[in-house]
């Protein structure tokens, strides 16, 4: 059944585990991650992101996740994800979202505070969550120095302020991960997460999930995550997946075994990911 993102992520700070935000491209991917999470009775989030929006349009996407979303046994969130406007915002909540990004983390401080507070408002009025992201979180090619990456992660006195001004639902925050996969294993600075989680009280957002290892993503749980953005690591299932079909079944015209293979690989990512977040059993 399709849940608010405010109910869901209370539950997953009750009970102390992360849901996986997995992002979706197409209409198999959206079959396969609720697939998995049925099968490991989790609550999931399915979200689309500005690339998927670019290659298979938005009110499509939106529409299929509502669709099985409805008649999937489990709570499932319908989420944009870097939501790049005031107007994309609505126009997402007006599709069936359940649950908003405002990602305003490249604007001045001022101006984030300024456009994720008017997303608050309008979401708020028709019950569906928001998330903001303060701090720049870094994508893997940009190859930060130390100095450069300090001056990166979010501050936690800004991100109180920040909070208190938007009274945004969950804030994503820049602790070290990176979209995309790691060229070294990555070190999140969970004591600046502590911090920010104590003070804020708030759900607090993990993005570039792909390449974290296991520990460091339950230590990060323990440390006030409750939302996981997983997004490459599907991709890269999915696409091993249709490789190996076209090995085995290149020769033949049939469009069944490619995106089915596809959608087994991307699936038992998904199913691994949902354990290590804990949020298996817990539908
Ligand atoms: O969060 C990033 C996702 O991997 C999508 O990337 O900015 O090209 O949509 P994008
Ligand atoms: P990864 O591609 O590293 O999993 O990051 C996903 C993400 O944060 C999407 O918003
Ligand atoms: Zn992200
Ligand atoms: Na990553």
């Amino acid at each position: 059944q399709l849940v608010s993102g405010i109910e869901l992520m209370q539950d997953a700070a009750q009970r102390n585990y992360a849901i996986g935000a997995f992002s979706a491209h197409t209409g198999e991917m959206i079959q396969g991650i609720l697939e998995a999470a049925e099968e490991e009775r989790s609550p999931v989030l399915i979200q689309i992101g500005q690339r998927a929006i670019r290659n298979s349009g938005f009110a499509g996407l939106i529409h299929n996740i509502e669709f099985f979303g409805k008649r999937t046994n489990v709570p499932v969130i319908i989420h944009l994800d870097h939501g790049k406007s005031y107007e994309q915002a609505i126009a997402a909540i007006q599709a069936g979202c359940t649950s908003v990004m405002y990602d305003g983390s490249h604007h001045p401080l001022e101006t984030n505070i300024s456009h994720t507070k008017d997303v608050v408002r309008a979401a708020h009025a028709v019950g569906v969550a928001v998330e903001a992201e303060l701090g720049k979180i870094a994508g893997v090619e940009d190859d930060l120095s130390v100095d450069e990456q300090d001056a990166y992660y979010t501050d936690p006195a800004q991100a109180l302020e920040f909070y208190q001004a938007t009274q945004v639902d969950s804030l994503a925050v820049a602790i070290g991960s990176a979209h995309g996969l790691y060229k070294q294993t990555p070190k999140l600075d969970t004591d600046r997460l502590n911090t920010i989680s104590r003070q804020l009280g708030i759900p607090i957002v993990l993005h570039g999930g792909s390449g974290i290892p296991d520990d460091q993503i339950r230590l990060a749980i323990q440390h006030g995550i409750r939302k996981i953005n997983v997004d490459t690591e599907l991709r890269a299932a999915y696409t091993e997946g249709v490789r190996e079909a076209v090995e085995t079944y290149g020769s033949a015209y049939d469009v069944y075994p490619f995106a089915h293979q596809g959608m087994q690989r991307m699936k038992e990512i998904v199913k691994q990911k949902i354990r290590v977040f804990g949020s298996n059993g817990k539908a």
